[in-house]
């Protein structure tokens, strides 16, 4: 299996502190990757260094290439997409019409394709994404007018519309009942069954548990513990970690 995301000695200094300090991590192709550490570990912040939001030292490779130095924009048109820790969605237009806008959004050269006849390329996306999440339902609907678990969703869905290879998501589970956080979970796994790779960050223990193939555990910026669900369940150091920040709950 190829990983496609690398990260070697992943570091991120804010000052004195290093918020991810020298992560090395890999997510596979077709893999739902568990990333997972007590409030303040520096889960966020990988996330944003990969994504291209904070400066960063060491090195990412996605999809076999580096991504030092490349702006956000570029960085997602590369297929790496990601969902916010706050919902960002437009409350008042339809949910088609939100993953529309994510769809297109990307770069100025894909606004002038889609100026030359490719919306349609656009559609086709929107329409197999909802299918994915079977959100058919809900297309026409506004995400005001949602549950919070499919307002999530939507977030989802706005991350995977546009050509996405891997996906991160920060907390999706946040705010979510039990049901909720289910039927999330059976969402994110059919996501991997159309071949798109996922990294979890959420502080729902049973969730990343029950849906992730493997877990990284970080604390304090540095690697705990990576293994199975099963493994990282009894691993004495994730233990210690999460008892110490008080069971890791928000
Ligand atoms: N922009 C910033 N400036 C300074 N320090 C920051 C910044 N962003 C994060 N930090 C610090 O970096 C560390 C890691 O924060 P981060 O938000 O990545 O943690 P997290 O694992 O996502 O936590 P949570 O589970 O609470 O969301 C924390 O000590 C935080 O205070
Ligand atoms: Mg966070």
């Amino acid at each position: 299996m190829k990983p496609v995301l690398h990260t070697e000695d992943l570091t991120v200094a804010f000052g004195g502190v290093k918020a991810c300090n020298g992560i090395s991590l890999d997510v596979y192709e077709g893999e739902l990757l568990g990333l997972i550490g007590p409030n303040g570990a520096g889960k966020t912040t990988f996330i944003n260094a990969v994504t291209g939001f904070v400066p960063w030292s060491g090195e990412v490779q996605f999809d076999g290439s580096s991504l030092k130095g490349l702006p956000p924009h570029r960085i997602a048109h590369r297929g790496l997409s990601r969902t916010w820790q706050s919902l960002e969605l437009f409350g008042d237009i339809s949910v088609r019409a939100n993953l529309e806008v994510a769809a297109t959004k990307l770069t100025p050269m894909m606004a002038i394709r889609d100026y030359f006849g490719s919306s349609e390329r656009v559609a086709e996306r929107v329409d197999e994404t909802l299918a994915v999440l079977e959100m058919e339902d809900i297309v026409d609907e506004r995400p005001d007018d949602l549950s919070m678990g499919y307002r999530k969703l939507v977030g989802v869905a706005r991350a995977l519309v546009a050509q996405t290879k891997l996906v991160l998501l920060d907390e999706p589970a946040a705010g979510l009942d039990r049901n909720e956080t289910t039927w999330l979970a059976e969402r994110l796994r059919q996501v991997i069954d159309f071949g798109i790779s996922v990294l979890l960050v959420d502080h729902d223990m049973g969730l990343v548990l029950n849906v992730s193939d493997r877990i990284h555990v970080i604390d304090f910026g540095k690697t705990i513990a990576i293994g199975s669900p099963s493994e990282i369940r009894d691993n004495e150091a994730v233990i210690g970690a999460y008892l110490g920040a008080g069971g890791g709950d928000e």
